[in-house]
């Protein structure tokens, strides 16, 4: 490729991940966060248990292996981040990258905040520090809750200084990390991250398997309520799980494709990270309910009669409640909240990466300011939003829309446009088959033209439907208009706005490779 070929949109030379390892390592470090360890052991349990499993491999097979891979290819085939490379593929798309890079932002800034939890309970796991009443403790000791006596749970501004301390070293930990690059940052904290998750989630599970009860707790996870697959709402969860899950369908992986060099296999990796992704989220649901299982079988009741089996409610009041009665609690609270730390933190690096380098790219501006900037301001709405008395609420609610509402949205609209609208979908098979060893069939095409839009649409007009019809939490309206559906008008307006501004570097002389027809 000459150098006239190359993107002049990079205000540095493109940053490149050291190698394929390097580049997995951190795929997979994006992949398994927060939502792997608390989000899927509960949403696994609450939506047929066994029975899940088919759903959700099927959401693994026909949209998340699918849509990794479309990911792949246009950040790949585009070099840039979401904006920069969507826009390449079409002017006008430029938008859907601004909408992925402000979902990017949202989920950032309540991320944060989990981790900052995570970081305190750490602390708290040696000598217990939560005592009996574990609710009592992470809902008023901890996070004082406001308590809104059934009014709306509107924001304050008292802050809330056990969790504005932790909030904060996330932050800097965050921006410093992000400035040092993509090679000598992000993939040097996954390369030491990565290896000691697995050594300490990996203790943790095994430890948690030979606890009195843990096969109650299995049989609990794992038996199948058959009945739970003709519910609609089964198959949305499924497919939520995975898109959040895998960092897909929310420019992560566009941005992270667009690092490896010209010529790097695609496909073989993406299967590692995807699998690897479902079988630490199947392994942490091993983990979590064997525990459960002990605690049931402390309490002498059954999981199915035990309340808060998920959400953070899971994490931070049930779980501190079966690290206080087991043998050396502390050692397995401290590798349970140590690895819920890493997990989150390799995650939200990927995530606000999207963010760095699209201001990088559109802006001009260098690592180093980009990181500065961006780590502040969302560290401030972070604070202002999530640190004070009614944290907890507005990041649930937050959380609903964000997720279920903005990333299927951009599930949907890439898969139609780039399907339908565009017709581009042989173009990026051609573009994968052409780098990868493992070349992939038209079944792709398929799920990419048929399966996702019509599936993922189907799921986006019910979600919408029962969140409109039947609100969120018992929450007034009013108060879902603004954090919820405020959240999503938020995203719409801040990729119209950002897609307007100027370009202080020329986006569009650019000629992607290999082109259509050329052998690879
Ligand atoms: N993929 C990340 C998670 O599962 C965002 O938490």
């Amino acid at each position: 490729m000459s150098d006239a070929q190359r993107t002049t949109a990079e205000p540095e030379k493109r940053e490149e991940f050291s190698g394929q390892l390097g580049f997995i390592l951190s795929a997979i470090g994006s992949a398994v966060g927060l939502g792997n360890i608390w989000r899927f052991p509960g949403v696994a349990y609450e939506n047929g248990g066994g029975a899940f499993m088919v759903p959700y491999l099927i959401a693994l097979l026909t949209a998340g292996i699918p849509i990794l891979f479309l990911d792949y290819a246009i950040g790949h085939r585009f070099r840039g981040s979401a904006p920069l490379a969507l826009r390449r593929v079409k002017r006008w798309l430029e938008h859907l990258g601004w909408f992925q890079v402000a979902i990017c932002f949202v989920i950032a800034v309540y991320y944060a905040v989990i981790i900052a939890w995570a970081l305190s309970y750490f602390v708290y796991s040696f000598g217990l520090q939560w005592g009996d009443d574990t609710a009592g403790f992470f809902t008023g000791t901890y996070l004082q809750l406001a308590d809104v006596g059934g009014a709306d749970p509107w924001f304050t501004l008292d802050f809330v200084p056990a969790v504005l301390i932790p909030l904060v070293l996330v932050w800097v930990a965050t921006i410093i990390v992000l400035a040092a690059g993509v090679a000598k940052g992000l993939e040097k904290v996954n390369f030491v991250f990565m290896p000691l998750l697995l050594l300490a989630f990996g203790t943790l599970v095994v430890r948690a398997l030979f606890l009195p009860g843990a096969a109650d707790g299995l049989n609990a996870l794992f038996t199948p309520d058959w009945g739970a697959m003709t519910d609609p709402n089964v198959w949305i969860a499924a497919y939520s799980q995975i898109f959040f899950s895998l960092s897909i369908a929310f420019g992560i992986m566009i941005t992270y494709a667009s690092y490896r060099k010209r010529r790097a296999n695609l496909t073989s990796p993406g299967f590692v990270v995807a699998f690897a992704n479902s079988g630490f989220e199947v392994f942490a649901g091993i983990g979590v309910f064997a525990a459960l299982g002990f605690l049931a079988n402390q309490q002498g009741v059954a999981i199915a009669e035990m309340d808060g089996l998920s959400g953070p409610i899971l994490a931070f009041v049930t779980f501190p409640a079966l690290v206080s009665q087991m043998p050396a609690g502390g050692l397995f609270g401290a590798l349970f909240f140590g690895s819920l730390v890493m997990a989150g933190y390799t995650s939200l690096l990927s995530i606000l990466q999207v963010v760095s380098a699209s201001f990088q790219e559109k802006f001009g501006w260098t690592r180093a300011q980009a990181a500065i900037r961006i780590g502040l301001v969302a560290a401030v709405f972070s604070v202002l939003a999530f640190s004070t008395t009614t944290g907890l609420i507005a990041l649930d609610t937050v959380d609903q829309w964000a997720n279920n509402i903005g990333i299927v949205t951009s599930a949907v609209v890439t898969t139609v446009v780039i399907g339908w609208v565009l017709r581009r979908t042989e173009e990026m098979r051609f573009h994968l088959n052409a780098v990868s060893t493992i070349k992939v069939g038209r079944w792709w095409s398929f799920c990419i033209i048929v399966l996702g839009p019509v599936v993922l649409t189907y799921m986006l007009v019910s979600r919408i439907v029962s969140l409109v019809v039947d609100g969120y939490e018992g929450y007034s309206g009013t108060y879902l208009g603004v954090a919820g559906w405020g959240t999503i008008a938020l995203l719409v307006v801040a990729a119209i706005v950002l897609t307007r501004m100027r370009w202080r570097v020329e986006p569009d002389v650019f000629s992607a490779w290999p082109r259509n027809g050329d052998k690879s």
